[in-house]
């Protein structure tokens, strides 16, 4: 079996190593121009020269969960593309958005802001209840979430494509159930895949049907959320804040407003990170159970786009 590793951005030599030590009866190597076609890649946004010259690959492996950016460039047709399927995301994932939306709940920043200034203040309990959490996307990293913010007693919506069953959240789904799930969401979660359905899918509109007040929380792709229009909703009061962890251009651009807003929290595209050994023993694991014609999971459909 021939491997080929082609990841921007990544340190290659970790991975390499890890990937050879997982599979030590493959060849593993680095992508080169003109190198010898591979059977199986394992990629983080590869240049189009890339596929164009390894036309016999099997598989793809994309190590992050998000395939979007793999899906603009024209892959070989008989490539199976491969995610990361959690490979330790999604408890970070809950950390995260568990994080942010206690933050919020509680009033953490304005109790930090009274005592760095000495003061001992109070601030009245907040109801749970009414701060219910809407999640779109229920898929591997969303339903983890969803979990997560149940152990902590918050009322959890959901949404996703199809129907989803998960105890103690209460779930909607497709365009049908769109505008209910909103209405009954106070802080909205955004764990969507990013594809022609789902893009500026928060918008003037969808935001504006949160309850009053509302919070948002992405942590998907920047391209899920209109800027403009979160900004315009801040400023009239409707929403409350936002926590971005996710922008339409990474890194943020310098000047973008978003950068010092005073009701936005911006981290680097960090609230799960690809974690190296995972990964590698995931998808070490998936090439051994191709090579003996087994089904993978996180194999992604083209046409859904995720
Ligand atoms: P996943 O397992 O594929 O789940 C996707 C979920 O979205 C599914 O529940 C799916 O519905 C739902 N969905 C897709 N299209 C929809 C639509 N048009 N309407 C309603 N629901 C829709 O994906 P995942 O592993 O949870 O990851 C989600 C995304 O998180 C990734 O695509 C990536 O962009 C992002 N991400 C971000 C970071 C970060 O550090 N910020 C890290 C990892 C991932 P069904 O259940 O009906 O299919
Ligand atoms: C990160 O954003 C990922 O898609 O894994």
């Amino acid at each position: 079996m021939n491997i080929t590793f082609c990841c921007t951005d990544t340190a290659s030599e970790p991975w390499l190593l890890g990937l050879r030590a997982a599979l030590p009866h493959a060849d593993v190597s680095l992508w080169t121009p003109g190198a010898t076609p591979a059977d199986y890649a394992v990629v983080w946004a590869p240049p189009q020269q890339f596929f164009d010259e390894q036309a016999q690959l099997q598989a793809v492996f994309n190590i992050g969960a998000g395939v979007d950016a793999l899906l603009k460039l024209k892959l070989p047709p008989q490539a199976r593309i491969v995610r990361l399927d959690d490979a330790g995301m999604s408890v970070q994932m809950a950390e995260y958005v568990c994080h942010a939306v206690i933050r919020h709940f509680r009033e953490f920043d304005a109790y930090e802001a009274d005592t760095r200034q000495g003061k001992w203040s109070f601030r009245k309990p907040r109801e749970r209840a009414d701060f219910p959490v809407g999640i779109m996307g229920l898929g591997v990293l969303g339903a983890r979430v969803a979990r997560s913010l149940v152990q902590f007693e918050f009322p959890v919506n959901g949404w996703s494509r199809s129907p989803s069953f998960l105890d103690g959240v209460k779930c909607f789904s497709g365009a049908d159930g769109f505008n209910d799930f909103l209405a009954a969401s106070r802080v909205l979660v955004c764990l969507l895949p990013l594809t022609p359905d789902t893009r500026d899918i928060m918008n003037r509109d969808s935001l504006s049907r949160l309850q009053p007040c509302a919070y948002v929380i992405n942590v998907a792709r920047g391209a899920h959320l209109v800027d403009e229009d979160l900004l315009a909703l801040l400023e009239s009061g409707h929403l409350a804040g936002a926590t971005l962890d996710v922008f339409r251009t990474e890194p943020l651009p310098a000047g973008h407003p978003f950068w010092t807003h005073p009701m936005i929290t911006v981290t680097p595209h960090t609230s799960a990170r690809t974690l190296r050994s995972e990964s590698i023993a995931q998808i070490a694991g998936k090439m051994a159970a191709l090579q003996r014609g087994e089904p993978v999971a996180g194999v992604v459909d083209r046409g859904q786009g995720y």
